[in-house]
């Protein structure tokens, strides 16, 4: 685990500092389905820097990534990567977008790594060892009362009536609740372990932008479920995150 270790913290950081020097700069922009849903040159230069260094050093193992795809090749790890999480926000350059890499064992995230070199914070968890930001060890908030818990909530590209996100949205502010939108979930999750948020929730995620945020919450002594309260499993679209201890107060909001 140490080797493995060893090239996902050099992944990050090296893909880290490339989305550093290139943000605010020049670079190309192309649209996926949505005219809004954007992937940059600098999403794929950085999909390629962290790709590489895997297959350098773990030819046998299988990799998610959002631009890319997944390979076919069976594999106890895998290694799933959003190479720019907060793709809309670099774009534009907001400084609210990160590297995410995850390292997954058979069915468990085992190690995950979180880079946003624009406020220079890496994040990093280990599975049974904790959860850290620059090196520190950070914890979920202590917050008991969701009359006063400070909220953070993600929106998918397309619209969806059927699950609509606004509607739960819609009733938390006018209860008066803070509610903020980041733009990156991954950095949603990192903020909720280390307690700025008290709690996180979005309807429609991907692995790859919810792996190594989701260890993030769970070794900083967090919960993360899916809508209806089971434990999370990362194919599935629908998360909770919380400190575990308002968790039960947002599960009755986005249920009743
Ligand atoms: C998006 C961000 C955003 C979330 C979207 C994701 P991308 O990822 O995490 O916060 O609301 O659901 O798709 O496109 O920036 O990698
Ligand atoms: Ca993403
Ligand atoms: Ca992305």
């Amino acid at each position: 685990m140490e080797h493995i270790k060893k090239v996902l913290l050099e992944a990050a950081h090296e893909a880290g500092a490339l989305m550093l020097e290139r943000f605010q700069g020049r670079f190309e922009i192309e649209h996926k389905e949505g005219i809004n849903n954007l992937v940059t040159e600098v999403d794929t230069a950085c999909e390629a820097i962290i790709i590489n260094k895997i297959k350098h050093h773990f030819p046998d193992h299988s990799i998610l990534s959002e631009e890319d795809g997944a390979t076919a090749n069976p594999s106890t790890f895998q290694w799933i990567i959003d190479p720019i999480d907060g793709t809309v926000n670099f774009a534009h350059g907001v400084p609210l977008c990160c590297i995410s890499i995850a390292v997954k064992k058979d069915a468990a995230i085992v190690l995950g790594a979180i880079y946003n070199p624009m406020m220079d914070e890496f994040f990093f968890a280990e599975a049974g060892k904790g959860a850290f930001l620059n090196g520190e060890p950070i914890s979920v908030s202590s917050k008991t009362d969701f009359n006063t818990a400070f909220l953070v909530t993600g929106f998918p590209y397309h619209y969806d009536e059927q699950t609509d996100p606004l509607r739960v949205f819609s009733k938390l502010i006018k209860r008066g609740l803070p509610i903020r939108r980041l733009g990156s979930a991954a950095l949603d999750l990192c903020w909720v372990a280390c307690g700025r948020f008290d709690a996180f929730w979005e309807y429609y995620l991907n692995p790859w932008d919810l792996a190594a945020g989701l260890l993030l919450v769970r070794e900083a002594g967090g919960m993360v479920t899916n809508f209806k309260g089971e434990r999370h499993i990362i194919f599935e679209p629908e998360m909770l995150a919380s400190n575990g201890l308002i968790h039960a107060d947002l599960l009755n909001e986005l249920n009743s």
